[in-house]
């Protein structure tokens, strides 16, 4: 089938486009900045996808059977940083693919966070109330409203979490950042008390390959690796993995109390239940022994970890 991938270029659409060329997909991918090739891609379009009328006349140039939207400003930082440019790619951009979906009767699947919530009463279900605590949160929750709004009878969201495996900038994921504090000698100080239960971008993207095909599941569902660890655990763990040694990869241990001003920013506990989806997929959640397996040094800091 002839997917059109937003955000080819990012963490998560670098991986959904290989994912779907391995399974036999025709994807033609969006990027916005990034000027170099991205692997799996029959056809590459440079695009601002914040200009409606050029997102329009692309898709409907393309016509394709499914919309996969992994274009977004991610990190909740620079969605503070620019809440102007946030809504538009945050909310504007899902809400115009959808409807564009439901126009071509394209499928349509969404990316969501787990950041809807607001950390208190996990594990989250998918009837949960959400509850966002940050600005990010709430973009996201307003994108999922807008999006089974738009398109209901073509469209699935999956709400994912804090995302490991290796990035196409080599800076982007768990173990990138730590590598990228450590490369400069900081030490990252990571909470003891913030549970995430990350899975790799790599794992997410089968997933929403799987939900490309699977037309009958509709709907806002979760996905997430199988095992919730604390954000100091999950440093610990990539330390051990690779080998490194205290002294060389310092952590220090805080809790959610010593942050007092950024804490109620930071959602605490954010594991989901994966129910029904882990019911009906093929792909499965990973354990994070199984995710680690799958991590490589960063390319940026490889001379570094050579010298430790
Ligand atoms: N990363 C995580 O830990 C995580 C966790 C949970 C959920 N998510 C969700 O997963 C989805 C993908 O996130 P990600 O981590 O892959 O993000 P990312 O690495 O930051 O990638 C963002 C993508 O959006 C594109 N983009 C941004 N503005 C654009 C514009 N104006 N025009 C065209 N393209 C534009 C970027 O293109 P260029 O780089 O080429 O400009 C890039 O391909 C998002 O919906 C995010 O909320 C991510």
């Amino acid at each position: 089938m002839k997917i059109f991938l937003t955000g080819a270029s990012g963490f998560v659409g670098a991986a959904v486009a290989e994912a779907a060329h391995r399974r036999g997909h025709h994807v033609v991918g969006v990027v916005g900045r990034t000027a170099t090739a991205v692997a799996g891609l029959a056809q590459q379009i440079t695009l601002d996808l914040a200009v409606p009328h050029a997102v329009t006349s692309v898709l409907l140039e393309n016509f394709p059977d499914v919309i996969v939207n992994c274009a977004a400003v991610s990190e909740p930082a620079l969605c503070d940083a620019d809440p102007a440019r946030s809504d538009t790619l945050n909310i504007a951009l899902p809400t115009q693919l959808a409807q564009l979906a439901h126009h071509l009767c394209a499928r349509f699947v969404h990316v969501s966070t787990e950041q809807v919530f607001d950390g208190m009463a996990a594990p989250y279900a998918i009837g949960d109330r959400p509850n966002p605590v940050n600005l990010y949160g709430r973009q996201k929750l307003l994108s999922e409203r807008a999006v089974t709004a738009a398109a209901r009878a073509f469209a699935v969201t999956v709400r994912a979490p804090l995302l490991s495996g290796n990035s196409p900038s080599g800076r982007r994921s768990l173990h990138e950042r730590l590598f990228a504090d450590w490369a400069t000698g900081q030490t990252p100080r990571l909470y003891t008390d913030e549970i995430r239960q990350p899975c790799t971008a790599g794992n997410l993207a089968e997933v929403l390959v799987e939900l490309c095909e699977r037309t009958n599941l509709h709907g806002v569902m979760h996905w997430a690796g199988s095992e919730p660890l604390s954000r100091y655990e999950l440093g610990c763990r990539v330390r051990a993995y690779f080998k490194l040694t205290e002294k060389s990869a310092p952590i220090t241990a805080i809790t959610r109390a010593d942050t007092p001003a950024a804490s109620p920013l930071r959602p605490a506990n954010l594991a989901l239940d994966l129910q029904p989806l882990v019911g009906v997929l093929k792909t499965q959640p990973e354990s994070f022994e199984a995710q680690l397996d799958q991590l490589v040094v960063p390319p940026p800091f490889r001379e570094w970890y050579h010298q430790q």
